[in-house]
């Protein structure tokens, strides 16, 4: 080649590579700016539409596959090439996340990453045990180890964001959703929330770690007679002391996203209630994350008889401050309209959007939009050996040991023969509730495989029905159960409910054990063996009749993939319990909602036991008092209290208070506890309720042990809210306790001058 023309290609080169190297990057891809550099850069490029279509969140299912031709995917994936689409629920894997991600990257004019969303309840593939049941194991650190492992699955799966944690308060068993939360106290569910954040989300640096979001805000666990999607409706002052605490703690601890409920307040459906999301959520918490809607939840506005059609709900929904519309689909079909019509201000959508990309830049989407689709990844991270085992751990601590009598239980080795009875037993469909993500109920543990695991060869577990799965059952059944029982030293009894019984749309009238199961303990009663119940069921049930006819109860819950290894552990004694309840047992249905933290009336019954009870607040039929109160859990060893001391009998505000007491493990096993410490504020402006639970430390004792346990109360602790939301803390008399449960406590009176 001759120099000359060598020279000019060379030349030729040099500069196509520095201009390539010069060729502006737009702002908002550009790594280098600040994540509200490039939002606000990414904004001035959008249309309306594509803003509208950042807040518009649609279920997905699967795209690739044959389900790739179906006309409303094919629609579905049109709306994505089109900018109109932020975000995807219920899309899983990384072979379909990662599809629909390159339409977005490649084939979307600005393109804008997608997020994944997915009810991650409790697990992925590893299932651990419903919320509820996990909230009674009493061990943060733990709850945060779980969620955090859900998270590692389902990011691992290319999801981005669970619907979860559930922070709404429980109190009534006929709602299928208490499975959800941590039950009905609002401190110790602020604590539950606050570490399933922390655990879902960890720093959100990295590719492990799922966006939390808190829901169903706010107040919806106050169902009108635990209806599913009916009206709430109670005062300010529980708003504030009692509804809103747990939302608060975990908005504190970082949530990055929170949901809407399908409940109202104040007569306004939640999601257009400027109070609850501008005043209080934004304006007051400062919450700078993303808000989405509850599935439809714009669109019922209209149904509730607040909004007049979908462009109204649209309206009221963005003015109220809300923004990701889920499935409704009434922001992308009217945002422009109402912009254009000065119905909903320019700056409010670009509020909406903004929160919506800088959720997706925090994420690293926009630098790295694959970084969850590692299908070798996805692979590997999966029902592991070592998941599995730590949801056998949350599993055993979450099981609630109720009655023990004549010390049933443990089981000892020289138990030798054992009868398992009771459909639930050997069911495997009815393990799981549906919030269960990709868990698989024929990869989990059933109750007859971990109790066969757990005590064969020693001894020798026979098996029977007993009942129908229906809740009917027969002679036959009960014959066979009853001559299987017989031959056995020690009868197990799996009654309750399916599992498919708790979680959303579930609502019961009658949470009580099946007559067909009454039925057949009363028989086995006969045979005078000990029988011991093991009780399957997403809620508290009424254990009322089921109580005097056994020697033992384990509630057990939903327990997950590892349910059966679990329970024999307990059983055996491998794992002495230590679970106690976060919601009251209820007598009987009519007593519902009944919870620990009620108030007196102006006519309380006599603390007497032959007090006159006449006029008083009472039911004529049953007792007012639950069966098992909230904080209730017995272990095979026994805890004494003795020396409860505070460290002055009063102090001013500003002060710090130390109640300490000391706890003997005086029993015949190693054993843990969970010492509690409750609250009464005698006389207030506004009525507090006769107990508040202020503090709590599960602590481990080897038989024999003592330890002194110590609480520190603050003018936090003595304060509450007023029906305008302001603190109050109010000089007088408190009564302290300390216990082992919420009933079962000792007492000492504490002046704040
Ligand atoms: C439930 C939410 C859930 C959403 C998405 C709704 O019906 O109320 O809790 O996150 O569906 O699945």
């Amino acid at each position: 080649m001759p120099k000359k023309l060598a020279f000019y290609l060379l030349t030729f080169a040099v500069s196509f590579v520095a201009l390539a190297q010069t060729k502006p990057i737009l702002p908002y891809k550009n790594p280098k700016l600040s994540v509200e550099e490039r939002v606000k850069d990414l904004i001035s490029r959008m249309t309306i539409e594509e803003k509208a279509g950042q807040l518009n969140q649609l279920n997905g299912g699967e795209f690739t596959g044959p389900a790739k031709n179906d006309p409303g995917q094919m629609a579905k994936m049109k709306q994505v090439k089109e900018g109109k689409v932020g975000s995807m629920l219920n899309v899983t894997g990384v072979v379909e996340t990662s599809a629909i991600q390159k339409i977005a990257m490649e084939e979307s004019r600005l393109g804008i990453p997608m997020l994944f969303a997915l009810d991650v309840i409790h697990g992925y593939s590893t299932i651990f045990p419903i919320p509820l049941a996990e909230a009674c194991s009493w061990d943060l650190p733990a709850i945060e180890k779980n969620s955090s492992i859900a998270a590692k699955e389902a990011a691992a799966a290319g999801i981005h964001w669970t619907f979860a944690p559930m922070c709404d308060i429980g109190n009534d068993i006929r709602w299928g959703r208490v499975m959800e939360g941590a039950g009905e106290d609002p401190y110790y569910g602020g604590l539950v929330a606050a570490s399933r954040v922390r655990g879902f989300q960890g720093k959100l640096d990295d590719d492990a770690h799922l966006l939390a979001c808190i829901k169903h805000f706010a107040g919806y666990g106050a169902v009108e007679s635990g209806r599913e999607y009916n009206l709430t409706d109670f005062s300010r002052p529980a708003l504030w002391n009692k509804y809103l605490p747990p939302y608060k703690a975990a908005v504190d601890a970082g949530a990055a996203t929170l949901m809407n409920g399908f409940n109202v307040l104040d007569g306004v459906p939640v999601s257009g209630s400027s109070f609850l999301i501008n005043d209080i959520l934004k304006a007051r918490w400062g919450f700078k994350g993303l808000l989405v809607s509850d599935w439809g939840s714009f669109s019922e506005m209209i149904s509730w008889g607040h909004a007049e059609d979908d462009k109204d709900a649209a309206m009221k929904a963005l003015n109220a401050g809300s923004m990701m519309d889920m499935q409704s689909q009434t922001v992308i079909r009217f945002l422009p309209e109402l912009v254009k019509e000065g119905k909903v201000s320019m700056q409010a959508v670009d509020e909406a959007v903004m929160r919506t990309l800088e959720i997706k830049f925090r994420l690293g989407l926009f630098d790295q939009p694959y970084k969850f689709s590692n299908p070798e990844r996805e692979k590997k991270m999966l029902f592991t050996q070592e998941n599995r085992s730590i949801a056998r751990d949350a599993a055993r601590k979450s099981i609630v040991l109720l009655k023990n009598e004549k010390q049933t239980l443990p089981i000892l080795p020289t138990v030798k023969k054992l009868a398992l009875i009771g459909a639930f037993a050997d069911s495997k469909d009815d393990m799981f509730d549906f919030w269960i993500a990709k868990g698989e109920s024929k990869n989990a543990v059933s109750v007859l495989e971990g109790i066969k695991a757990g005590f064969e060869p020693n001894a020798v577990v026979s098996f029977s029905k007993g009942y129908n799965i229906d809740g009917t059952t027969s002679e036959i059944l009960i014959k066979e159960a009853v001559e299987k029982a017989s031959l056995a030293e020690v009868i197990l009894v799996n009654i309750g409910i399916s599992g498919k019984m708790a979680g959303e749309d579930r609502a019961l009238a009658n949470p009580a054990i099946p007559e067909a199961q009454i039925q057949l303990l009363k028989a086995l009663q006969k045979t005078g063996k000990p029988i011991v119940a093991i009780v399957t069921s997403g809620r508290p049930l009424i254990l009322t009749e089921v109580q005097p006819l056994v020697s033992s109860i384990v509630q057990c819950w939903i327990l997950g993939t590892e349910t059966g290894s679990a329970i024999a552990d307990v059983l055996s004694g491998q794992f002495n319990p230590s679970g106690k309840t976060v919601m009251t047992f209820p007598y009987a249905v009519g007593q519902i909602p009944v919870y620990y933290n009620h108030f007196k009336t102006g006519r309380p019954l006599p603390s007497e036991p032959d007090g006159d009870m006449s006029w008083k607040s009472r039911y004529r039929d049953i007792p007012n008092e639950p069966l098992y109160p909230f904080g209730y859990g017995l272990s095979y060893t026994n805890f004494t209290y003795s020396d409860f001391k505070l460290s002055s009998s009063s102090g001013s505000k500003g002060g710090t208070l130390i109640a300490s007491v000391n706890i003997t493990n005086s029993g015949n096993f190693d054993g843990e506890e969970v010492v509690q410490l409750y609250i009464r504020d005698l006389a207030a402006s506004i009525i507090r309720p006769v107990k508040e639970l202020k503090g709590f430390q599960k602590i481990k004792l080897k038989k024999g042990e003592k330890s002194t346990v110590q609480f520190t109360l603050t003018d936090n602790e003595f304060s509450f809210f007023n029906a305008d939301g302001m603190t109050k803390l109010e000089p007088g008399r408190f009564h302290i306790f300390v216990g082992t449960d919420s009933k079962n406590t000792q007492k000492l009176d504490f002046d704040l001058k």
